[in-house]
């Protein structure tokens, strides 16, 4: 059997329609109850629905053999498990976005809004620009309005939430994709079936 954790909701389920197109569909999957897990004896395959961010942790710990992943995740905490393909889906970019009129103040640390810490300590080492972080859940885009911060490191995808609340995009720190993850104990224990289903996945990319 390969154990494999979906990210919990649209992304999860283009990627289990994607599998399912080349043979690893299961007889039980229906995302809109309340189960989750999801297995299929006779396609030698089981499937975990889990919040996105926790995707990661399953697969790290062995508790899954793939995951599916966004790129983002994989930056911030650093996992060790093998990023075997982009999936080229759930694409966006890590950016610093700020008020329009924004100026920066070299003389100053920079105050930085945003739930991915390390991503933004470590682009902001690379520049040498002195910052002080300030860890935010969720409507990141709150903090420059509010004054909370003078800029914050966030995810763009449209464009539309910067647009809405009058910020813009002042740099461009990374691309974020989809990726397809192994547990590296999985990897060498069911090399064969994860090779086999990656280079499926990769006939349709
Ligand atoms: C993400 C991100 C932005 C938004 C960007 O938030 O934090 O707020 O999407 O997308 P856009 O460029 O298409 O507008 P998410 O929906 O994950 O919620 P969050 O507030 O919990 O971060």
């Amino acid at each position: 059997m390969l154990n494999i954790a979906l990210p919990k909701g649209r992304l999860g389920e283009k990627v289990y329609a994607l599998l399912s197109s080349i043979g690893y569909d299961c007889k039980e999957w229906d995302p809109d109850n309340r189960k989750l897990v999801f297995s299929d004896e006779a396609k030698g395959v089981s499937y975990f629905w889990v919040k996105p961010s926790d995707v990661a942790i399953y697969v790290e710990l062995g508790a899954a053999d793939l995951g599916v992943v966004g790129k983002d995740i994989l930056l911030e905490y650093s996992p060790d498990v093998y990023e075997l393909s982009d999936l080229k889906m759930g694409k966006c970019r890590m950016a610093v976005a700020a008020k329009k009129d924004f100026i920066d103040d070299t003389e100053r640390p920079l105050k930085v809004a945003t739930k991915f810490t390390h991503i933004a300590r470590s682009y902001y080492a690379g520049i040498g620009r002195e910052i002080r972080v300030i860890k935010l859940n969720g409507s990141i885009e709150l903090a420059p309005i509010l004054g909370l911060s003078d800029v914050i490191v966030d995810i763009v995808e449209t464009g539309t939430t910067l647009k809405e609340n009058n910020l813009e995009v002042k740099e461009e720190i990374v691309p974020i994709s989809t990726r397809l993850i192994a547990n590296k104990a999985a990897y060498r224990f069911k090399k064969e079936g994860i090779d086999r289903l990656r280079s499926l996945l990769e006939t349709k990319l």
